[in-house]
């Protein structure tokens, strides 16, 4: 191709002279900085409930091993209907309810996970479809148990920047079905679930304040699912199931939780006597206890439910940030410290203040009739949705190939003929 073909600068011999060109008064400026605050939150778990005394059963542990070594004492295992999608759309719907806004005012899905139904669709987008969020982009996010706080940041700064207002951000995993479950050293430390937070941007200071991302992919190896890319798959590895090196797992972790819990204070302009609360990935009671040592907080700093739910990867936080909340840990303007670690390996913190805007969800008339709007906009993307699938089958079946009047043939030839008469010449 060439580098130049004159409709880029309009003269290919004289390149215009950039110092005497005219301002562009419509050229891009930085827009006024926008807050991003978190307004929404929800959850959705699996109905089951699999205590340490039944997973007896199935390999040779005890729930003296697990509670001793872990803090778990249960976990949710999904059924077969409980989904990424379908866990994520109904934490999702929770958030929006619990911020009074409409799924059609979504600007951004991102749904962090690592057990999707898919490659890709993406859950973000089937989530999209099921919400009805018709003015949404939407992607899902790879970055293990660190993905929601990698999304949290994503969405916050393109809010900050004034590019879009409203953000969904979903944590949803189902590792149950990613498991060995002959393998007792990571069968029993994970759990399912989902959890959504909606991000709304304002011109009033506070919410999201920084945030620290870190990858060392030179531990890949220590935690991971192989999947469809594989080619040599490592011995005593198997496709789609998880494989962990627990012990170093645990180190990395307890060095990680307190660097960059450290780092993102820092960054924030804030000290530990700051922070109200650290709501960090829910992997292992040791782990958060070693953190809390090494950071010398007390170990209550921490929150944890990770005897009720297990290591539920991605979803972990956003469970554990409405967890809190519910429980009166979280109150309005307090700072809280997100951390989340994991494969890759990864990791990322986050400083926020929690709910630093004023609830502008009236309880009563004005909110049922809100709820009711959200509600058919739900049965609106149901229909939506059938009805664009029945137009294009109808649309394929009427009109048939979309380019049955291309010839790619055509022009072969003509080319062809066009270099052989230049060969004869
Ligand atoms: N029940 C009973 N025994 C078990 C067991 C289980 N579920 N799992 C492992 N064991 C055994 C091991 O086989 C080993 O036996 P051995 O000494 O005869 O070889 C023994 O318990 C001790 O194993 P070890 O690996 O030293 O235990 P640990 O104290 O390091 O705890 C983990 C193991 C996995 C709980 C711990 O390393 C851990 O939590 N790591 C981090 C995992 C994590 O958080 N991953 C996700 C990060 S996002």
């Amino acid at each position: 191709m060439a580098a130049n073909d004159g409709r880029l600068n309009g003269n290919r011999a004289q390149p215009p002279d950039r110092s005497e060109r005219p301002h562009a008064t419509h050229a891009w400026q930085p827009r006024h900085t926008r807050y991003a605050h978190l307004t929404g939150w929800g959850i959705r778990l699996p109905e089951r409930i699999v205590t340490n005394a039944e997973l007896e059963a199935v390999v040779e542990t005890t729930d003296d091993w697990i509670r001793t070594r872990t803090g778990i004492q249960e976990r949710r295992i999904a059924n077969d209907r409980e989904t990424v999608t379908l866990m994520g759309f109904e934490a999702a719907r929770a958030a929006l309810n619990r911020a009074n806004v409409l799924p059609s005012a979504i600007d951004l899905i991102i749904v962090a996970t690592s057990t999707p139904e898919d490659i890709y669709p993406s859950s973000a987008s089937k989530i999209q479809d099921l919400l009805g969020a018709t003015q949404a982009g939407a992607f899902d996010l790879s970055a293990a148990c660190s993905g929601f706080v990698y999304g949290l940041n994503m969405a916050a700064q393109a809010i900050r920047s004034g590019s879009i207002n409203t953000a969904l951000v979903i944590g949803s995993e189902v590792n149950s079905r990613v498991l060995d479950w002959t393998d007792r050293s990571t069968c029993v430390l994970f759990g399912d679930g989902a959890g959504a937070v909606l991000l709304e941007g304002s011109d009033q200071a506070g919410g999201f304040m920084d945030a620290v991302l870190g990858s060392d992919g030179s531990g890949a190896e220590l935690l991971g699912i192989p999947t469809i890319g594989t080619t040599n798959l490592p011995e005593g590895r198997q496709m789609h199931k998880l494989h962990m090196d627990g012990r170093e797992v645990f180190r990395f972790a307890v060095h990680i939780i307190t660097e960059s819990v450290r780092q993102v204070l820092d960054k924030a302009g804030l000290s530990l006597a700051d922070v109200d609360l650290i709501v960090p990935h829910q992997a292992n009671q040791r782990i958060l206890s070693a953190a809390a040592r090494n950071l010398n907080v007390s170990e209550a700093l921490f929150y944890s439910n990770v005897h009720r739910y297990g290591n539920t990867s991605a979803a972990s936080i956003p469970i554990a940030l409405y967890e809190a909340e519910r429980e009166g840990r979280l109150k309005p303007n307090d700072n809280v410290i997100v951390v989340g670690f994991g494969g890759g390996l990864t990791w990322a913190a986050a400083a926020l203040q929690w709910q630093s805007v004023q609830e502008r969800a009236p309880k009563g008339l004005a909110y049922r009739l809100s709820q009711g709007r959200r509600e058919l906009q739900y049965i609106t993307a149901f229909w939506r949705a059938r009805a664009l699938k029945t137009y294009r089958r109808l649309e394929a079946a009427l009109r048939g190939s979309p380019a049955k009047h291309a010839n790619l043939r055509e022009s072969a030839p003509a080319k062809g003929k066009e270099e052989s008469a230049r060969d004869k010449r």
